[in-house]
């Protein structure tokens, strides 16, 4: 099973960023803990992360008929981008929401998601642990 795990803009700066939202752990802690689910559940996770929206739709696209399951914190293309959302319709691929912080106690603006239109699941306010759980549910559902 493959797995594409994408992360939206400003991710990279987890750890630097609003510590008090998004807690003190790096972008490179996140990296090695979706290693280490790769391997305990014995599948293939690629990572990719942007701040910029194209490049992210760009990946959606190239995963057609390559991943069986799509993770995907846009950040804050989440309440902005129907590009994010037409493009996941356009793959079809099962996909998981993930949000670092709990955005449904934040503000108003943090209260929609495109892409989470599409989204068969959205995990928040779990911090970087919310991937790992994301990634359970799908091998479970589809391995
Ligand atoms: C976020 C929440 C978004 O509202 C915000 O713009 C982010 C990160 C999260 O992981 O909690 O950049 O997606």
């Amino acid at each position: 099973m493959k797995i594409l795990v994408l992360n939206g803009p400003n991710i990279n700066m987890l750890g630097i960023r609003e510590p008090e939202v998004y807690g003190t752990e790096s972008y490179a802690d996140l990296l090695a803990l979706l290693d280490s689910t790769a391997q305990t559940l014995e599948i293939e996770v690629i990572h990719y992360q942007s701040n910029h929206e194209g490049c992210l739709v760009d990946k959606i696209q190239e995963a057609y008929g390559i991943f069986d399951g799509i993770v995907i914190n846009p950040a804050a293309y989440t309440h902005t981008s129907i590009a994010i959302l037409d493009a996941l319709k356009a793959v079809g691929i099962p996909t998981v929401e993930v949000h670092i912080s709990d955005v449904a106690s934040r503000e108003a603006f943090r209260q929609i998601s495109y892409p989470g239109m599409y989204c068969e699941k959205t995990i928040a306010g779990q911090g970087i642990h919310g991937y790992r759980l994301a990634i359970e549910y799908l091998k479970e559902k589809y391995a």
